[in-house]
């Protein structure tokens, strides 16, 4: 399925071409010692998709890996600011998302994007954008009474007497991801025992080695 801003792309850009890298993925993964990938981290708000993508990129980082976090809520503040909450409108953000995504996958990083992303059209809009092998999708299944439990923005509160209106597991759905290469109930796991279990999947995925 097209959205509308494919479409609208699909008119307006003529007259463009592919500019090859001359340094390649494969070159910076040898140079650097491990590869990139996308780590894409869906679930409910308050589920904890932030926090643990932006554990894990510490993580990362200690022990000597290159990787950036996206983050739903930064970027809203620019790059996404003319989008809502409309299923449209989270079409176009997860569609954008995928794009810069791909973009950081060239670089040679691990990027980590953070998002409600409650779609599944959208989400494996954005998987089809890349090998299936650089695509990790991390189910953060913290369940709905847990989120509104912690609401750690007030935002479900709001939701709930009809001040936010769409907010996703309230008045507007999630699609649970089928089959992720990861489910965590990070309502009720440990976010240490969660980051070890991602370090270890992209070890085993062959992203990262296994002694950096
Ligand atoms: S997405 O659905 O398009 O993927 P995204 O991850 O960018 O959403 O933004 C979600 C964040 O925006 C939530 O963590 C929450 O803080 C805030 N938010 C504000 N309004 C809504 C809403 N109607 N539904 C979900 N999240 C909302």
């Amino acid at each position: 399925m097209s959205t509308p801003s494919d479409q609208a792309i699909d008119h307006k850009a003529k007259n463009i071409s592919w500019h090859t890298a001359s340094i390649d993925r494969n070159a910076i993964a040898t140079q650097r010692g491990h590869k990139s990938a996308i780590l894409w981290f869906t679930g409910l708000s308050g589920s904890g998709k932030s926090t643990l993508a932006n554990a894990v990129n510490a993580k990362l980082f200690e022990i000597g890996i290159s990787s950036y976090v996206l983050d739903g809520d930064n970027v809203r503040h620019g790059l996404c600011k003319d989008l809502g909450f409309s299923d449209q409108d989270r079409a176009e953000n997860i569609r954008r998302i995928g794009e810069v995504a791909k973009l950081f996958l060239d670089s040679g990083v691990v990027i980590l994007t953070a998002f409600v992303s409650p779609f599944r059209s959208d989400r494996d809009r954005a998987r089809a954008l890349v090998a299936d092998s650089d695509f990790l999708e991390i189910h953060c299944a913290a369940e709905l009474k847990d989120c509104e439990a912690r609401d750690p923005k007030g935002l479900y509160a709001k939701a709930r007497t009809g001040q936010i209106k769409e907010f996703t597991g309230i008045s507007s759905p999630y699609e649970e991801p089928i089959s992720p290469e990861i489910k965590l109930n990070t309502g009720s796991k440990k976010l240490e025992e969660c980051v070890e279990i991602v370090i270890k999947k992209l070890i085993q995925f062959n992203v990262i080695p296994d002694k950096p």
